[in-house]
């Protein structure tokens, strides 16, 4: 533990790995709250209990009590039940509510979506006081918590938690809650100050719940350096960059980790061969073999294998990946595609295997052990995003020692060093402007040092691996940053 008092940090989101994830955000809700631990804070994370969190641990959570709470305008009341359970050393708490988490997955659509997560932003509240433990921070993350701050500061002044200092963490601009004044109005119970320019409003019918919680929590984080600067611009903002602007001087960029033990090829049960840095030359071409097996591509070692893993979103740069698909493939290179989303993304991928039998798969799914197969048994990994908070795909590639071929942005640019031939550095391939041929072109890159000099190609691999991707650095300025609020 640090000398400094043990600091109770409340974790507030709408997913967390292993009971619901869709993406990077479940990834950090699991994997930040232990390395905190592990430095000493205690910490909490509350989240809602989805009807589609697996039985395992339903079956394993504590019901804690319940109570009425008042939501609406028109004082709508709404039932509030609290279970928990215990992974690691964290404490999770779920907030219980039938009409809002019944519905299946975690986000149902907008309309459905501004109800569900402003009722959970204050029950997190309402729950905190009921269970008299009292957090130093509440950490809030994303839209879906982003009203938990106003509230605090609002309606919870006067109550115990009042006490609390909030930060705001975006892991995504792209998504905000974005709804009709009246809507929020209604749903949220917050009073008609609020609904000006400075908190919720954005123009003269639209509210926004991002808006309204950064202009309210203490500090505001996201999830590298270079997003932080980025989304004060027009061009990766979405609107809000005059409102991040204001509010930069409480702004600041972490860069995210991962988990190292669920991320760890030596001791990864999904691997046909489990590998170190010492043996990765010799066991990735076991794993590479055991991917194209499973996969239907032909099983060749030799052959240059690039895996994505992704949501399939135009965020994701595959539009990029369209432009020049034929050209990426040659008789030497095969493509393993991972991912769901856009229809038009999934239909283009199937296209692809459809034309190239034997060297492309798209396995338009999500599937979590295909997921370590494929980190483990390609060359290298494409992540050529048109705008990236920070991705964790790149960073398990580095440490499955998988080169990463990136498009320099957001967090991508934070922890990619590209490959410099003259002094042997690096740790992967990067192009700067958003443009396919440039893609193109770092693909080519990769393959030439990949057929043409591969003792240095091995040389970037043990790099990657050797890379420190973990959440212990980032944890301690998370840390330094309770710490200050506290004080
Ligand atoms: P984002 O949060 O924008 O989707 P990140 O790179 O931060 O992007 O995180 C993505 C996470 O989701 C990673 O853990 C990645 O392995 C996982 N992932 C994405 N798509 C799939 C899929 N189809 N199957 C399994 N895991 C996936
Ligand atoms: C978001 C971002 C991604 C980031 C993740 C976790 O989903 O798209 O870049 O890694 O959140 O912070």
């Amino acid at each position: 533990m640090s000398e400094n008092a043990q600091r109770k940090i409340a974790f507030v989101g709408s997913e967390c790995y292993p009971f619901v994830k869709t993406g990077g955000l479940g990834d950090v809700m699991y994997a930040l709250p232990r390395a905190l631990t592990r430095q000493g804070a205690d910490v909490r994370v509350i989240m809602p209990y989805y009807a589609c969190i697996p039985e395992k641990f339903k079956s394993q959570m504590k019901f804690l009590g319940s109570f009425m709470m008042d939501l609406c305008q028109d004082g709508h009341t709404y039932f509030v039940g609290i279970m928990e359970t215990e992974l690691d050393g964290v404490t999770y708490n779920f907030i219980e509510n039938r009409e809002f988490f019944d519905w299946g997955n975690p986000y149902t659509g907008l309309w459905e979506d501004i109800p569900k997560y402003c009722y959970f932003s204050k029950a997190v509240l309402a729950a905190l006081n009921f269970l008299e433990w009292i957090p130093d921070v509440i950490h809030c993350h994303d839209w879906q918590a982003a009203l938990t701050p106003v509230y605090l500061r609002t309606r919870f002044a006067p109550t115990p938690v009042g006490q609390a200092k909030s930060v705001l963490t975006i892991h995504n601009l792209r998504f905000q809650g974005i709804c009709s004044i009246d809507h929020l109005k209604y749903w949220s119970g917050l009073p008609d100050y609020l609904f000006n320019y400075p908190v919720f409003k954005v123009n003269d019918t639209e509210a926004n719940m991002f808006k309204g919680g950064l202009a309210f929590a203490d500090r505001i984080t996201t999830v590298s350096a270079t997003y932080a600067e980025e989304i004060q611009t027009g061009f990766y903002g979405e609107g809000l960059d005059a409102h991040l602007r204001y509010h930069s001087p409480k702004l600041k960029g972490i860069v995210n980790g991962i988990d190292v033990d669920i991320w760890n090829s030596a001791a990864d049960s999904l691997l046909a061969a489990p590998y170190d840095m010492f043996n990765v030359i010799e066991k990735k071409k076991e794993n590479k073999r055991a991917l194209q097996e499973a996969l239907g591509l032909d099983v060749d070692e030799n052959k240059f294998v690039i895996g994505l893993v992704s949501r399939l979103t135009d965020q994701k740069g595959l539009d990029l990946v369209n432009a020049i698909f034929q050209q990426i493939m040659d008789e030497n290179t095969q493509f393993a595609l991972l991912g769901t989303g856009d229809p038009r993304y999934e239909g283009a991928f199937r296209y692809y295997e459809s034309v190239n039998k034997g060297s492309v798969c798209s396995y338009i799914q999500y599937n979590e052990g295909l997921a370590h197969k494929i980190y483990a048994g390609s060359d290298a990994l494409l992540v050529p995003s048109l705008f990236e908070p920070c991705g964790l795909t790149q960073l398990i590639a580095m440490r499955y020692g998988t080169v990463p071929i990136v498009r320099e942005t957001g967090g991508l640019k934070d922890t990619v060093a590209p490959y410099n031939a003259e002094e042997n550095s690096g740790n992967g391939f990067t192009f700067d402007y958003y443009e396919a041929g440039l893609l193109l072109k770092a693909i080519q890159s990769a393959k030439e040092l990949y057929f043409e000099d591969r003792g240095r190609w091995d040389e970037m691999v043990r790099r990657d691996m050797d890379k420190d991707v973990s959440w212990e650095k980032s944890a301690s300025e998370y840390m330094a940053l309770y710490e200050e609020l506290a004080e």
